[in-house]
């Protein structure tokens, strides 16, 4: 039995995925990917290869994809994260039309064709503001667990609206707030919603379809997806691990050949 394996290294975290000849998955790993980009990729694929008791000659085919997809040694070639997204989200919900991926440093819209492949795409790489970066920070700013952010904002009872579009102008602004003594429920509800608007415009430049699937480390956000969903009027769908579906794409197209 061969396997194949995608391997994601984003700006935050390394990905890694072994699929089977049937693209059924074997095992992943998911590791900060730190300042050695490189390391972190290897790290990754090795890690998901021990979780499948599986040796490198048992892979078939490698693709790397994310950010620093080209310091990948292992793989053999490697595909953007649009094609990658695209695909992992198709192997999951074959009735998806546009995916939203938000990662830790920048945010993206997919179109895609009933067949999966790509139609279009819209991209927010320029700032901060509508990324995963920007929940760090307030998260920080609130002393708050970053994991604990989208139950904290579904706890909120007072709607109050962030003014600044900047991360930097907002955490004066979450600061501030905490110092007029509003409650970190509704800070953090204001938070999530200011990278829901951000997104809603992104998704709505490429189209918003029936099946909407959110990828990316923000997607286990569930107060984003709440609202991101409310603001598009749509059911937003979410992969069990919506962090690893680049890699699980570029392992899929490792197994179909690699191009
Ligand atoms: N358990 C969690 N709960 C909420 N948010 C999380 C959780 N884990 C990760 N995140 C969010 O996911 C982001 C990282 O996402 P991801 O791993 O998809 O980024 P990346 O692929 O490295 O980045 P990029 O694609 O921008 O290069 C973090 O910035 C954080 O906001
Ligand atoms: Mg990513």
């Amino acid at each position: 039995m061969s396997y194949f394996a995608g391997i994601d290294v984003g700006s935050l975290t390394a990905d890694a995925v072994l699929i089977d000849e049937t693209s059924n998955i074997i095992s992943y790993a998911i590791l900060p990917t730190g300042h050695d980009s490189q390391k972190a990729g290897t790290m990754a694929f090795r890690t998901a290869l021990e979780q499948a008791g599986a040796l490198e000659v048992d892979v078939a085919g490698v693709v790397s994809t994310g950010y620093s997809r080209g310091r990948v040694e292992e793989a053999g070639n490697s595909k953007t994260e649009i094609s990658c997204h695209a695909r992992g989200a198709f192997y999951y919900f074959p009735e998806v039309g546009t995916i939203i991926d938000i990662g830790g440093q920048d945010s993206k819209a997919i179109r895609v064709r009933p067949d999966g492949r790509v139609l279009d795409f819209a991209m927010n790489d320029k700032c901060a503001a509508g990324t995963g970066r920007f929940l760090e920070v307030m998260a920080g700013a609130l002393n708050a667990p970053l994991e604990m952010m989208g139950k904290l904002a579904l706890e909120s009872t007072v709607e109050i609206t962030i003014s600044s579009t900047c991360t930097v102008f907002t955490e004066s602004e979450v600061v501030s707030l905490i110092s007029q003594g509003r409650k970190p429920p509704d800070i953090a509800s204001a938070i999530c919603r200011a990278i829901a608007n951000r997104t809603s415009g992104l998704a709505t430049r490429v189209g918003v379809a029936d099946t909407v699937v959110m990828t990316g480390g923000v997607a286990k956000n569930r107060a984003v997806v709440k609202m991101l969903s409310e603001k598009l009027g749509h059911i937003i769908m979410v992969p069990e691990e919506p962090q690893i579906i680049g890699a699980l794409g570029a392992a899929i197209i490792a197994r179909e050949g690699g191009s």
